[in-house]
C-alpha cells in the first residue's frame, strides 16, 4: 500500500536530482530500454535510490529512470518496469505512474511485448492499443480510494486516447510502417497462456496478450494521465504454432524491432 506521502517522498527526491520537468512519461518493455539511452542531456536515477520504489527482478529491464531530452521534448522515461509475475504487489507495479504525475507528466506512452491471438498478426508486428481486457485478475485501485489521486469509479471507456492512437497511426503511415491496432489481453503470467486459455481470449475479442500494461493504464487513467500503448507481437500465442513459446524468441523478436519501434516512438514524441 502506498501513501499520498509516499508519492510526494518519491517526487521531491526525483525533482532535486534535476532541473527538468518532464511532461511526457515513457515505460520501455522489453526490447525498447535501449532507447533511454538515446535521451540527450539525461539525468538517470537508479529505482533503488527512489524513495519507495520496488526494484526490478527482469534481466532484460535495466530498472532506472532517465530524464531529459528526446527528439526535443522533456522526457522521463522508465528503462524497465515491474511485473506482478515479480511478486511486486499491483500498488508497487504502478507507483511509478502515481510518481510522473506528481512531477508533472501529462501523456503517458507505453511500450510492450506481447503474443498474436489474432491470426493475421506477424512476429515483428507494431499494435496500437485500442482498448484492453483485464484478465490478470487483479486491479490496482483495489482498496481505500484517496481523492486526491481520482475518484472512487474511474471511467475506462476511452482508457487509449483517440487523438494519441490517432497520432500513432498518422506517424505510421509517415513512416511506411504497417501498423495494426487492437485489444490487448492482460495475463499475469509468468507461464504463457495455455491454447484453450487463447481461444477464450479470441472469443472474447483479444488480439494480443501480455503480462504488463493494464495496471499502469488503470492507475494512468485514475489520474487523468492521457495515454498511448504500443505493443511488439513477438511471438503467435500459445496452440497456434505447433512449436512451444520460449522467452528467448520473444526477446530475439522484440531486439528485431527494436529500430522500427524506435523511429515509431520518436516520430511521435517529434508530434505530441
Ligand atoms: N503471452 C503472454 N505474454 C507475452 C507473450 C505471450 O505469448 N509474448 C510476449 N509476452
Amino acid at each position: 500500500m502506498h501513501t499520498f506521502e509516499h508519492i510526494e517522498e518519491a517526487r521531491d527526491y526525483i525533482l532535486q536530482q534535476t532541473d527538468y520537468r518532464p511532461t511526457i512519461g515513457l515505460i520501455l518493455g522489453s526490447g525498447l530500454g535501449g532507447l533511454a539511452g538515446e535521451i540527450e542531456e539525461a539525468v538517470v536515477i537508479p529505482y533503488g535510490n527512489i524513495p519507495h520504489f520496488a526494484q526490478s527482478t527482469v534481466e532484460s529491464h535495466a530498472g532506472q529512470l532517465v530524464i531529459g531530452k528526446l527528439e526535443g521534448k522533456v522526457v522521463v522515461a522508465m528503462q524497465g518496469r515491474f511485473h506482478y509475475y515479480e511478486g511486486h504487489s499491483p500498488a508497487s507495479v504502478t507507483f511509478p505512474v502515481r510518481v510522473m504525475k506528481a512531477i508533472g507528466v501529462q501523456d503517458l506512452i507505453i511500450t510492450n511485448a506481447c503474443g498474436a491471438i489474432n491470426e493475421s498478426f506477424q512476429p515483428g508486428d507494431l499494435m496500437v492499443i485500442s482498448d484492453h481486457i483485464n484478465m490478470m485478475g487483479i486491479n490496482p485501485l483495489i482498496g481505500p480510494n484517496d481523492e486526491r489521486l481520482g475518484v472512487r469509479f474511474p471511467d475506462m471507456s476511452a482508457a487509449y486516447h483517440p487523438e494519441l492512437r490517432a497520432l500513432a497511426r498518422k506517424v505510421a503511415d509517415k513512416q511506411q510502417i504497417d501498423i495494426q491496432e487492437g485489444v490487448y489481453v492482460s495475463w499475469s503470467g509468468p507461464a504463457f497462456e495455455t491454447p484453450a486459455e487463447i481461444r477464450m481470449m479470441r472469443i472474447v475479442g483479444g488480439d494480443a496478450v501480455g503480462m504488463s500494461t493494464v495496471p499502469e493504464v488503470i492507475v494512468a487513467n485514475h489520474a487523468g494521465l492521457r495515454v498511448l500503448a504500443i505493443s511488439c507481437i513477438c511471438n503467435m500465442a500459445a496452440g497456434i504454432l505447433p512449436q512451444p513459446i520460449t522467452a528467448d524468441e520473444v526477446f530475439e523478436a522484440a531486439g528485431n524491432a527494436r529500430n522500427k519501434f524506435a523511429a515509431l516512438l520518436k516520430g511521435i514524441l517529434q508530434e505530441v
